[in-house]
């Protein structure tokens, strides 16, 4: 029999907080693009295919959402951990983190948006439906396109190959990185 120990409720949901991480890239009304690293996120429907976000109403992505009614959900790699630090510890409000950074980019295909080079992959979202919460909203975003890195995917990630290695935000400075259990 386990020892269980109380959780408590604020910090339950560090039991479930390591999907993988998705560095959410938008533009403003002007276009000036922004990216911000968002851990809450979640498939929502198979089909017609949505994902979800929660987002903070004081982030810049935020407000580029709502202006556009689109984003860029991408996928970083394990080995982009320093960008996703770094985009998540300033605003898009007072710089621009893809000069100031120097990040690399692709561009989106179907919705304009800045995609970082060797992220594993990507997924273009228009606003589906929101949810306002206290201070932050649920955005449900119908997927237009995806793209993945083809070495990192076959029917499934591949997270047993170097590509396929994702990056799970476990709360605080930690990550953790996911290994294949059991081949099918
Ligand atoms: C690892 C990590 C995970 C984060 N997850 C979320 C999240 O799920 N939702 C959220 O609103 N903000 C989250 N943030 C905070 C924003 O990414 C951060 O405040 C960012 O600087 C906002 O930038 P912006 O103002 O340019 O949008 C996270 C930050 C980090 C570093």
């Amino acid at each position: 029999m386990k020892n269980y120990v109380e959780l408590p409720t604020n910090t339950a949901y560090r039991l479930i907080n390591h999907g993988s991480i998705i560095l959410l890239s938008t533009r403003d009304e002007n276009g000036v693009y922004d990216i911000a690293p968002i851990a809450w996120c979640s498939p929502a429907r198979k089909e017609p295919p949505k994902l979800l976000a929660v987002v903070g109403h004081g982030h810049q992505t935020y407000k580029n959402i709502i202006a556009t009614g689109e984003f860029i959900a991408c996928v970083p790699h394990v080995s982009q951990i320093e960008m996703v630090q770094k985009t998540g510890s300033v605003s898009g409000r007072d710089v621009n983190k893809f000069s100031d950074l120097n990040i690399q980019t692709l561009p989106g295909k179907k919705i304009d948006a800045l995609v970082p080079q060797d992220c594993i992959g990507w997924i273009e979202c228009k606003i589906w439906d929101r949810l306002a919460l206290d201070k932050t909203d649920i955005i449900v975003g119908d997927i237009v396109h995806a793209a993945v890195d083809s070495d990192a995917f076959d029917e499934r990630l591949l997270v047993e190959k170097p590509e396929g290695k994702t990056l799970h935000h476990l709360g605080g400075h930690l990550f953790a990185t996911p290994e294949l259990v059991k081949k099918l």
